[in-house]
């Protein structure tokens, strides 16, 4: 079924899953405005994000209310898919404030000019950062499960969350509008199945693409953050879930935003597979993809990773009718070294 253009503003749409949301966007035949101030994002990913279609890019803070306020009545927007954030635990250690200020002030800011200009849809990236370390009987994770996050970045998305909450209750209080899909992510990978988008950091932590940098000779080894964890193999358990299965959820999402008046108005979705695979599982399906068998190296554990994280994704598939359609590891690390070959020093290769 064909669906009508919205005017959307991706926030962070130069980054890896903000950049594969604006590209699908695109092709939905959306009108599509970016603003990313690229201290994470690449210009890159706008570029050929412009190869598929018109996309407005602004360069800039999404925390500059002013700022926001003219793109947003300019362009005028009618939903806000909001990625942009700093997405590092570690770094969230080191530097809190800068995290309550980029991720939770910024948001808040963000849905003050929402508010203001009676933007009423928003599809929020939150993460799975934001349960913490569950009990061993609350694994697979549930959305009721309880946010007790461990970290700065997972109370800062937290905080966005109780943001977005309040700011709906507070607006059918006095009789206006708002809907929003809170989407907690699991472990993202893949890349754009057409090889157009990858993904790209700076620095990088995730483990995919560190095993590909090895592929490709950037890396002496892989290193494997502890072994001595409570779980099979010893390594931690992540559930992975595809970029475009991913960028599949919140389209659903944003359609079923309003749809029904007796919808709730905010929801949160685990975004999920389902299915764990430990650290060492990850690293052999990378050396059979790509055919390289590449050292790995076992070292302490690296703090702040739970054991076990995997989503009980049973209720965007009850509400919404997304599963992922590419759920196994072997698809994703396929789709993210196809791009890391064509670009192997990521954006910069072009
Ligand atoms: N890992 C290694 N070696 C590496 C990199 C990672 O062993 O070089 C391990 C980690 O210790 C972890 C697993 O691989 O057990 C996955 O690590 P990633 O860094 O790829 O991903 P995380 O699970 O740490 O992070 C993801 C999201 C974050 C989110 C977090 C919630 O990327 O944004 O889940 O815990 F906050």
């Amino acid at each position: 079924m064909a669906h009508a253009p919205e005017r959307i503003l991706v926030t962070g749409g130069a980054g890896f899953i903000g950049s594969h949301a604006a590209l699908r966007l695109l092709e939905e035949g959306h009108l599509v405005t970016i603003v990313d101030d690229l201290s994470r994002g690449n210009s890159g990913a706008i570029e050929a994000l412009r190869q598929v279609g018109p996309v407005a890019f602004v360069e800039g803070d999404i925390g500059d209310r002013d700022l926001m306020r003219q793109i947003m009545r300019e362009q005028d927007t009618q939903c806000v898919w909001h990625f942009a954030a700093l997405a590092y635990v570690g770094e969230s250690v080191e530097q809190p404030l800068r995290y309550y200020r980029q991720n939770a002030t910024a948001s808040i800011n963000l849905l003050s000019v929402m508010d203001e200009l009676n933007i009423e849809k928003l599809v929020f990236s939150s993460t799975c950062a934001t349960y913490g370390e569950p009990e061993t009987n609350l694994i697979p994770i549930r959305e009721d499960c309880p946010q007790q996050p461990i970290n700065p970045y997972g109370r800062s998305k937290l905080l966005v969350e109780h943001a977005v909450r309040d700011l709906a209750i507070a607006r059918h209080a006095r009789g206006q509008s708002f809907h929003a899909a809170m989407l907690r992510y699991f472990n993202v990978a893949g890349s754009d199945p057409e090889g157009r988008l990858g993904e790209d950091h700076d620095p990088e932590t995730h483990l995919i693409p560190i095993c590909l940098e090895a592929v490709l000779g950037r890396r002496d080894s892989v290193k494997i953050f502890g072994t001595d964890y409570p779980t099979p193999d010893g390594t931690c358990i992540r559930d992975f879930v595809h970029v475009s299965d991913l960028i599949d959820a919140h389209l659903v999402a944003m359609r079923s935003l309003g749809a029904s008046a007796s919808d709730e108005t905010v929801r949160a979705y685990n975004v999920g597979t389902g299915s764990g695979l430990s650290v060492r599982e990850v690293v052999e399906a990378c050396r059979a993809v790509t055919g390289v068998d590449f050292p790995v190296e076992e070292v302490a554990r690296r703090p702040g990773d739970p054991p076990k994280l995997c989503a009980d994704a049973g209720r965007i598939e009850a509400v919404l009718g997304w599963t992922a359609a590419r759920p196994q590891i072997e698809q994703m690390v396929k789709d993210a070294w196809r791009w890391r070959q064509q670009h192997p020093f990521g954006f910069r290769s072009v």
